[in-house]
């Protein structure tokens, strides 16, 4: 038993580094390149439209759909073991520690929302294809724009501070000072990226 568990939860550490993290990647760049206007977003999705279709959907369900549905469900199952004491012992570690949890559980209805909506019912259903013009009218409803930000920020916090704990778990970071360093760093990319974030949602609001 207690190898399969052990197991497991690399496994889980894998999948949420090294295949959630490309995606959640993707999804900024994706997303950031509409800071380039309707031509620059619209180029980059066709050119994602001109993979053949089964090589698109294996790669959406077994790149995407697979790897998340069980890092979340195992995740919940690790999340609701956890013990979360921030305000009893004020160390960073703690504090990240929780945010880790509380962002895990954010993304769950969030994911379940953004899934569902815009890929099986938008795209799927509805057969609208995903665009600038979608988008843009999209975040044209402030409570959407304020849960995507957030939901946006929860998921690179989450992939970010993930980075330092993985290298924990792997033995790569031993040592409190090879520790601190990955989590600076990490944190610097967590900046990055969210300010990447934060500029494509105001434009969607401002422009
Ligand atoms: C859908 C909801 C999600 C839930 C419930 C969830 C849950 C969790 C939990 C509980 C941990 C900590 C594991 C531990 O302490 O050993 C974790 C770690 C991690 N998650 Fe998630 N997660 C979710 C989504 C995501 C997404 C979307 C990404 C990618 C952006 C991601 C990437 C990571 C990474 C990189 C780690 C660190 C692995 C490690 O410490 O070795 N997760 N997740």
């Amino acid at each position: 038993m207690y190898n399969v568990t052990f197991y497991l939860r690399r496994l889980h550490s894998l999948v949420g580094l090294l295949v959630l993290g490309i995606v959640i990647l993707e999804h900024v760049m994706t997303n950031a390149s509409s800071l380039g206007g309707p031509e620059a977003m619209n180029s980059g999705l066709a050119m994602m439209e001109m993979i053949p279709k089964p090589i698109f959907y294996g790669l959406e369900i077994f790149g995407i759909a697979i790897p998340l549905l069980f890092h979340a469900i195992y995740g919940i199952y690790i999340a609701l073991q956890a013990n979360n004491n921030p305000g009893r012992f004020g160390y960073m570690r703690n504090w990240m520690f929780t945010l880790q949890r509380w962002t895990a559980w954010y993304l769950v209805p969030f994911l379940i929302w953004h899934i569902f909506y815009l890929r099986i019912y938008t795209k799927g259903i509805c057969g609208v294809p995903m665009s600038y013009e979608l988008l843009d009218s999209y975040f044209t409803n402030p409570i959407v724009v304020v849960l995507y930000t957030i939901g946006m920020l929860a998921a690179i916090f989450h992939f970010c501070n993930g980075i330092t704990t993985f290298c924990m778990t792997w033995g790569i970071a031993k040592g409190p000072r090879v520790q601190s360093v990955v989590s600076v760093l990490s944190m610097l990319l967590f900046l990055a990226l969210a300010l990447v974030t934060v500029a494509f949602m105001a434009h969607y609001v401002l422009l």
